[in-house]
């Protein structure tokens, strides 16, 4: 097998996909490679589903962004993974932090049940709550979380759940791939506090924007899964990239590369629980990462001139 998508169902997972952004949508060349079902079974809006695009002001939804990606999908048959709801970053300005707790009760509610109503039965996943712990394990102090404490995070997978029963929700974050520092200890309990009080969370996902040559190992990848499948059904890599930081990368880098890629790949393969594998985007072309972290980049599959490089070759070379 030599695609992406047709390579991950035969050696056993649900998908593997691709981030899409708005920009990318009137490129032809992109478009093709997006569109393929054989590369991408899976694709998750990169901006349109966010705070700031659904709901820039109180009670006025717009959904034109999130709506010209999961069309794709419709027309494709691909998977649609919703991200995300509630996060505190790319949240609109209006939602801070003087609100009471019930007010903010209301407006996470609101915001819920439009969002996730609007897209109802065609998320087979949602990222319900996205980045809601600090590095260092204590929560992040975010307007929702000064308002409400962690009772915020119960209340949203709760309407999600209430909204759109059919989609799996998942709780989404950066930095609790390797085991185990103390924010995959502290989102390993805050999961489980929610699910006692009531909530339910179906996936944990790892976004996984990581670097060459310092990289998760096939071994610590998968001793953090063992742990989040302790508290959870479904587990997944949900935003992977692996960046270089030196540009532009040698050869060697490359393989560097493919390697650091094989790890997460061979990791989900082995991890019963992990269902698929999204990468933040395919090309060099629309990567985030060189807007992000000034300098690096080179961290997608394809180059910015289509080519695939040596990390595809790797992985579907892996069977
Ligand atoms: C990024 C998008 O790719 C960028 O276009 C945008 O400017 C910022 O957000 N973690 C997440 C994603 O959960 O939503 C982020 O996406 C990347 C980090």
């Amino acid at each position: 097998t030599c695609q992406l998508d047709k390579w991950a169902k035969a050696a056993g997972l649900k998908y593997f996909g691709t981030a899409v952004d708005n920009p990318a949508l009137n490129n032809q060349g992109y478009m093709k490679i997006a569109r393929d079902t054989d590369e991408f079974g899976s694709i998750t809006p990169a901006n349109g589903q966010k705070w700031s695009n659904t709901e820039s002001s109180q009670g006025r939804f717009s959904y034109g962004s999130g709506d010209a990606i999961a069309n794709i999908a419709k027309q494709t048959g691909q998977l649609l993974r919703c991200h995300t709801l509630v996060w505190y970053n790319q949240l609109p300005g209006w939602v801070s932090s003087s609100y009471s707790k019930d007010q903010m009760q209301r407006i996470i509610a609101t915001h819920i049940q439009n969002v996730a109503g609007h897209y109802k039965g065609q998320c087979y996943a949602w990222d319900v709550v996205n980045e809601a712990v600090e590095d260092d394990g204590k929560m992040r102090q975010n307007p929702m979380y000064k308002a409400m404490g962690i009772d915020y995070i119960t209340h949203s997978f709760k309407i999600a759940a209430q909204t759109d029963p059919t989609a799996k929700l998942y709780y989404n974050d950066f930095n609790i791939e390797r085991c185990c520092n103390a924010k995959i200890n502290a989102t390993y309990d805050m999961i489980k506090t929610v699910k006692a009080a009531g909530a339910r969370i179906d996936g944990i996902g790892m976004q996984g924007h990581s670097r060459v040559g310092k990289s998760p190992s096939k071994k610590e990848l998968k001793d953090t899964m063992a742990k989040f499948s302790q508290v959870v059904d479904e587990l997944a890599y949900t935003e992977i990239d692996i960046r270089h930081l030196k540009l532009p990368a040698s050869a060697a880098d490359n393989q560097q590369q493919a390697k650091d890629y094989l790890e997460v790949v061979g990791a989900c393969l082995e991890a019963p629980k992990c269902v698929g594998i999204t990468v933040w985007d395919f090309t060099d072309q629309y990567s985030w990462i060189p807007g992000q972290y000034s300098g690096e980049g080179e961290a997608c599959l394809w180059d910015r001139s289509y080519n695939k490089k040596p990390a595809y070759s790797s992985i579907v070379s892996l069977l």
